[in-house]
């Protein structure tokens, strides 16, 4: 904790493309009156390209390279709720990277609900040309990358707001956040009632 705490005190929701990363986080932001912000967002922001765009003129490894671009960017936020790209996450030393920059939440949800969400939301270049078991193949390569969170919220069957609502107690259990309140006992993200700034 103190690490997180000396880096920044942000929330970043990691998972598979379709488990709600950015339904939650712009719930999650609002709720708390933090800032949301989406690393694919980032990406597209600085390259004037949809994320398709960048895929079809300069292939993944290059999107790959502008996501580890980014990750570095990440140290400039504080107490802001971050959703990552799918993938983001998924490289060595990536998981231990995100944990210094807050409190990292793994949105976990049954491979076919993910899958289905997937495919009927957005165009996502990694779905393409893929069929469903090559598709499972890198959410179970990809499942260690996220068990590496800090928190794991299941998203199985329930809607983004409940998952926002789980989301909040967890980050209370851990003492994240002061016990629910009129909003002006909220504490900081990352401080403990009572704990200095
Ligand atoms: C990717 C997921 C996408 C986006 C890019 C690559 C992946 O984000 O970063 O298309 O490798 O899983 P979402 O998880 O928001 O779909």
């Amino acid at each position: 904790m103190i690490g997180w705490m000396a880096m920044g005190d942000n929330v970043i929701l990691v998972g598979f493309m379709g488990a709600g990363k950015s339904s939650v986080g712009r719930l999650l932001a609002r709720r708390l009156g933090r800032c949301f912000v989406e690393t694919d967002d980032m990406i597209t922001a600085r390259e004037g390209r949809s994320i398709p765009e960048i895929f079809a003129a300069q292939g993944e490894a290059h999107f790959r390279a502008l996501e580890e671009e980014t990750v570095r960017l990440l140290a400039l936020k504080s107490g802001d709720v971050i959703a990552t790209g799918g993938g983001l996450p998924c490289r060595p030393g990536r998981p231990e990277a995100l944990r210094a920059l807050g409190t990292v939440v793994w949105l976990r949800g049954d491979f076919d609900a993910v899958y289905e969400r997937a495919r009927r939301v957005g165009e996502r270049p990694m779905l393409a040309g893929r069929d469903r078991d090559e598709v499972e193949a890198l959410y179970r390569a990809r499942e260690a990358y996220y068990r590496e969170a800090d928190l794991t919220i299941d998203t199985t069957g329930i809607s983004p707001d409940q998952v926002v609502a789980k989301l909040l107690l967890a980050l209370r259990d851990r003492a994240i956040l002061s016990p629910p309140g009129p909003p002006s006992t909220l504490s900081p993200l990352g401080r403990g009632p009572g704990e200095g700034p």
